[in-house]
């Protein structure tokens, strides 16, 4: 089955200021925001509260990418805030029951749930129904990171097992590693400091989009 390829612009890099201005600019060319979550305890940085979706004031999907340590803490606000998908990591919710719980309680409010794995986290941390699988191929905590390519080993493992699933990727998506990420079998690229620092940011989703095409 092919998947639909599903491009999400992360706005981590982006200067709080133009985080607006600069989301309508590439608004037409990608399908969803990412916003970052970060609680300086699950990763050192913290970012955002729930104010930044307003700040970033985007008709398009919000996708939460909670690096928290309590994420069933900052479910509901984000929810209410209008996010239409939400992640969270499997080290900080390491039981499958604990694990379950918490999508069912994203899915009850309308939205898809994800779970996050760090680049040394096995897939089989993950044993969830879920509705998204986020491989993350840097350590999370900051953006323009170097991509982890061993992480793609993950990710065709996924893959092979799980047909079904969408496959998130984050950290360090460009060009080039992009390709290399559907190739193996990813369908939803979480791309931030690529995107918004290209001289042509277009012409980069239009490049990614080919080679899923
Ligand atoms: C790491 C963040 C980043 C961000 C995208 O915690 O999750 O991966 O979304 O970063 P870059 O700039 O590498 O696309």
């Amino acid at each position: 089955m092919t998947r639909a390829l599903t491009l999400t612009a992360s706005i981590l890099s982006l200067d709080p200021s133009r985080m607006k201005d600069e989301v309508a600019d590439v608004a037409d060319a990608i399908d969803a925001v990412q916003l970052d979550i970060m609680d300086g305890r699950f990763v050192e940085n913290s970012t955002y509260g729930v104010e930044i979706v307003a700040s970033v004031d985007t008709p398009l999907p919000l996708d939460v990418h909670l690096m928290v340590v309590d994420p069933e803490h900052w479910i509901r606000g984000f929810i209410d805030a209008g996010a239409r998908h939400v992640t969270f990591h499997a080290e900080a919710v390491p039981t499958r029951a604990d694990q379950e719980r918490l999508v069912a309680a994203i899915r009850a409010r309308g939205c898809t749930a994800g779970i996050a794995i760090n680049p040394t986290t096995p897939f089989d941390a993950v044993l969830t129904d879920v509705d998204i699988v986020l491989c993350m191929t840097v350590w999370p905590g900051k953006g323009g990171q170097t991509f982890i390519p061993d992480v793609l080993h993950k990710v065709r493992a996924i893959r092979m097992a799980r047909p079904d699933l969408s496959i998130q990727v984050d950290g360090g998506v460009n060009e080039q590693t992009a390709k290399e990420c559907i190739a193996a079998g990813a369908d939803n690229l979480v791309i931030g400091s690529a995107l918004f620092k290209a001289l042509d940011r277009s012409a980069l989703l239009t490049s990614i989009r080919r080679a899923a095409s």
